[in-house]
């Protein structure tokens, strides 16, 4: 470029920046300018409140009729709403009912200080989307965003103002029955998805009456239960929580999450909502967090049982003290804290900080200006399930089906090749279990089952031979004989099994995570027929099915896709769309590799095989069944190595590695190319593999497509010894591949 165009080129660039700089300064001011007249507003309605408003703000309790939890009282919250001595309810729905409970909190009490409606709105709220594991399986940050949008688009126009998601917890044992509600063991893709997941439903304006707040939770590492059991212990190192566990509560922070919840499980012997390391000195404090945090459902209570608190007064004073500021259906804050006041155990200013990081949530909701926004009988029959959401609904559930296993090119089906279809086993026509727990609204009946899904888009050409086969669960093989004979007479088996919807979620943990009941032996009995075997896999966790990937010949994973399950299924199965996802959590061979992650540490003696003194069993291989990062594509891409810009990379320098895929089929595709690195030699014992990028190009059939990414310190960093988050010079291996174990690898040095 000439001297001459390169100024002007500077220049031009130079006036970019600085326009880009103070437009940024003036929505930062006008942000600042913003959050000063809510705290303005704040504050003139809490200098009108008495102690027991203030109070009566702190409290939630869920509505009648659907309880998420144990119900320790039979609390007539109408009672208590009238008084003014309510801030929130969950489990109340619809416009018509949160307009009705509404207007007692605005035009009976004393202040008409607006309810905060909140709801566990998961995986959608009529509309039901993929449950989070399984969207987090097309890596697709975009599409996952857009699922919480429509999610809150649906949950406002029936009166909520509040989802308690994203659930952000890393998840590193299968035989937890929460593992679906979050994205998996990874915190990298983990803090992708969350701050995804709260952009979507928090959108750019609070206020928007197709926005709702989010919550991040559950605050903090409880995924990572011992033994996979809900509510258990956790006791994990202050690195293994800072570096897994926290980064998504973090990243979710950072997407402006405004409130968090504390978790029930204790950390090294401090119950999460007693801890105020956690809720106060990181996260109000150190985080600079502004908005509420509310407790688990009565976790407040549960100090008791925990063992740190002797009954509810101290319960109380050990909650409020560590920083939760709303009791969920803990019926603890009122009324200890009166007395927890008295005797001056909670002041005046914490209690007036709780109650002012609520009202301001309120007010960033708009409730002040018309607490009825959210409650529009015409916007809901409008917005809920239209076909622009079921569009929706259905390109993400086949994005979020991964292809496990495919030999010789069974699938995609041919129906102009195929005359019948065998569509066997419990979860073929299962529109009730397939939408999969906490599944908010969601109507089973409003839902499309596989065979449904699968008629409807064969149009005819292929028939279908429908048999159940057996249940979910126990031992009846009384229909074996029936499915057997409609498998002898197709050309295909379509056999679709996996878990019921309340196999997972919370409270629903497995120590077996194989398929449950007779369904092995159903898949097994169908083998003997020799005809081609399709598995179709809906489920909430992995699973342990060795058996079946090594004796059938094609596996797809579904997981629980919600009400397009039928039509997404039915588009993959027969090609008219390509899968693409990739598993974002690792599948063992068996229970007794769990916990299996791909990140795991070396040890000093590494597994050899037929050798003896080094880290393995002597029953089960070390390598899981599925790694993480895998699923299949119809179309074959082909890695070159790679190519690093530099060996060299120097503090606040960078590096690009360079790779060309190819798609070396006949159809088009989308690969998720992904990028690892590992720290060879640290102060610290450092992972074998650590995601650190990953890629999702659309590759016609053919064609290269050569992806750049570029690795900085920031990259490298992790905490030392000192537990100081920094990046070490030293030497370092960066891998890029398809999955985390087929990988081409490169080399580089930090140097300091
Ligand atoms: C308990 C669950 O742990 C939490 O995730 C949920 O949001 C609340 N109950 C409310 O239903």
């Amino acid at each position: 470029m000439k001297a001459s165009r390169l100024k002007i080129v500077s220049f031009f660039i130079a006036a970019f920046i600085v326009t880009l700089l103070l437009t940024s300064c003036e929505s930062t001011g006008k942000m600042e300018g913003a959050e000063k007249e809510i705290a303005r507003k704040v504050d003139s309605v809490l200098s009108l409140m008495t102690l027991e408003e203030k109070v009566g703000q702190l409290m939630q309790y869920s509505g009648f009729g659907e309880f998420t939890g144990p119900v320790s009282d039979d609390h007539n919250y109408m009672e208590v709403l009238k008084n003014g001595m309510v801030g929130s309810m969950l489990n109340v729905n619809g416009a018509e009912y949160t307009r009705k409970l509404q207007q007692v909190a605005v035009e009976e009490t004393r202040l008409g200080i607006p309810l905060i409606f909140g709801y566990d709105i998961i995986h959608g709220y009529r509309t039901i989307f993929p449950v989070p594991l399984a969207e987090t399986a097309s890596w697709d940050m975009e599409l996952i965003e857009t699922s919480a949008r429509v999610a809150a688009a649906e949950a406002a126009a029936a009166g909520q103002h509040w989802t308690f998601a994203p659930m952000v917890d890393i998840a590193r044992d299968p035989r937890w029955g929460r593992v679906m509600e979050g994205a998996g063991e990874d915190p990298f893709l983990g803090s992708l998805v969350a701050a995804s997941r709260v952009k979507g439903f928090q959108g750019n304006d609070l206020a928007d009456h197709s926005t709702i707040v989010a919550c991040a939770k559950h605050f903090a590492a409880y995924g990572a239960a011992m033994a996979g059991k809900d509510y258990n212990t956790v006791d994990i190192s202050n690195r293994t929580l800072h570096e897994i566990y926290l980064p998504p509560f973090k990243a979710a922070l950072d997407a402006g999450v405004e409130t968090f919840m504390s978790s029930f499980n204790e950390i090294n012997g401090v119950p999460a909502t007693a801890n105020r390391y956690i809720l106060t000195d990181l996260l109000k404090k150190e985080w600079n967090f502004k908005g509420f945090i509310v407790s688990d459902w009565s976790s407040i209570r549960e100090l008791i049982p925990h063992g740190v608190a002797t009954n509810e007064y101290e319960a109380g004073y050990l909650a409020m003290n560590a920083g939760v500021d709303m009791d969920m259906m803990g019926l603890i804050y009122d009324p200890q804290l009166f007395q927890l006041m008295d005797d001056g155990k909670v002041s005046q200013s914490q209690l007036d900080d709780a109650v002012r990081r609520i009202l301001r949530v309120k007010f960033k909701l708009g409730l002040f200006d018309d607490p009825y926004r959210y409650c529009n009988e015409e916007r809901e029959k409008e917005v809920i399930m239209n076909e622009e959401h079921l569009e929706i609904a259905r390109d993400v559930a086949r994005k979020s089906i991964v292809l496990l296993k495919n030999e010789n090119n069974l699938l995609p089906l041919d129906p102009d090749k195929i005359k019948t279809i065998a569509l066997v086993g419990p979860m073929a026509d299962n529109q009730f279990d397939m939408i999969g727990e906490w599944s908010a609204r969601g109507n089973p009946a409003e839902a499309i089952s596989l065979l449904e899904g699968l008629k409807n888009s064969l149009e005819g050409k292929a028939q279908i031979v429908h048999a159940k086969g057996c249940q979910i669960t126990g031992e009846d093989k009384s229909g074996f004989s029936e499915a057997i004979r409609a498998a002898r007479a197709a050309d295909v088996v379509v056999a679709a099994v996996g878990e019921s919807k309340f196999m997972s979620g919370e409270a629903l943990c497995r120590s077996d995570i194989g398929l449950p009941g007779v369904q092995k032996e159903f898949i097994m009995e169908l083998q003997k027929t020799g005809k081609p075997i399709i598995v179709v896999l809906m489920n909430g966790r992995p699973l342990a099915i060795p058996w079946v990937k090594e004796n059938v010949p094609a596996i797809l994973e579904t997981w629980f896709l919600g009400t397009q399950a039928g039509p997404a299924i039915a588009d993959v199965l027969l090609g008219k769309y390509n899968p693409s996802g990739k598993l974002p959590v690792t599948f063992p061979v068996s229970v007794g590799q769990v916990p299996i992650f791909y990140s795991y540490k070396n040890t000093g003696r590494p597994p050899i095989p037929g050798i003896r003194w080094n880290s393995k069993y002597l029953d089960i291989p070390v390598e899981p069944l599925f790694p993480f990062g895998y699923g299949l594509s119809y179309t074959t891409f082909e890695y070159s190595e790679i190519t690093l810009s530099d060996t060299i990379l120097l503090p606040g320098g960078e590096l690009t590695a360079e790779v060309t895929v190819k798609n070396t089929g006949v159809r088009d595709g989308e690969e998720i190319i992904q990028l690892y690195i590992r720290d060879l030699v640290g102060s610290v014992t450092r992972p074998v593999l650590e995601l650190k990028g990953f890629r999702k190009e659309s590759i016609p059939a053919g064609e290269s497509v050569t992806v750049l990414f570029t690795i900085t310190e920031e990259d490298l960093k992790f905490y030392d010894i000192n537990m100081e988050f920094t990046a070490e010079p030293g030497d370092f291996e960066v891998f890029i591949g398809p999955n985390s174990v087929e990988l081409k690898k490169a080399k580089f040095t930090f140097m300091e």
